[in-house]
């Protein structure tokens, strides 16, 4: 937007298209993003459900690279910070408060967390069932604060649950 705006001699419309142009740029990255997130949920998924692969040693780095990447789009505050404006944007039907959007943020957090640390557990009992539990409560986590989105704000997660 600064560059749309710094370049002189450039119309409205012009503009308008380069801010445009901004805005689906962004939309790609971000899906890419939301890609590497799906990818590392699918691989220790798909290696909790096939005995000796070559690489089944890779479950704590995905789950921390799980949690690197989710980095790259804000950190967790901000994620409540914004679902509140977006909410109240839509009208907050149900009355959320900011405070109840940080703590959703908190409960994410720690469940990350708490997959981080169950992937150090599969290392030593591989205890497949345990994991995937993990998995689900990291994305039953942030599905409780995306869902109360407006469509189309967030990603959707759903379809990474089931296995
Ligand atoms: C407290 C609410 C809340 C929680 C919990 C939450 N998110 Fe979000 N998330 C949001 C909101 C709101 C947006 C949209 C932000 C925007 O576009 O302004 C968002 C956007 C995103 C985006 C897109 C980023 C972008 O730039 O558009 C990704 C990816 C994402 N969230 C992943 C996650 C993951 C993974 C988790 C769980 C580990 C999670 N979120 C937990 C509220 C939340």
């Amino acid at each position: 937007m600064g560059l749309a705006l710094g370049v002189s001699g450039l119309g409205s419309v012009q503009a308008e298209e380069v801010e445009q142009d901004v805005a689906a740029d962004n939309l790609h990255y971000r899906n890419l993003v939301v890609d590497i997130l799906r990818t590392h949920v699918e691989a220790m998924r798909w290696i909790l459900d096939h005995e000796n692969l070559k690489y089944d040693d890779n479950m704590v780095r995905h789950a921390e690279a799980f949690v690197a990447t989710f980095g790259m789009v804000g950190p967790m505050g901000w994620h409540a910070a914004e679902a509140f404006k977006y909410l109240n944007q839509a009208g907050n039907a149900e009355g959320m408060t900011e405070a109840q959007f940080n703590l959703l943020a908190d409960q994410s957090h720690a469940a990350m967390k708490v997959m981080t640390r169950a992937a150090h557990r599969y290392m030593r009992d591989r205890d497949a069932a345990s994991m995937h539990q993990a998995i689900d409560e990291v994305l039953t986590s942030c599905n409780a604060c995306h869902a109360k989105m407006p469509a189309g704000t967030v990603p959707d997660w759903t379809g990474l649950m089931e296995h």
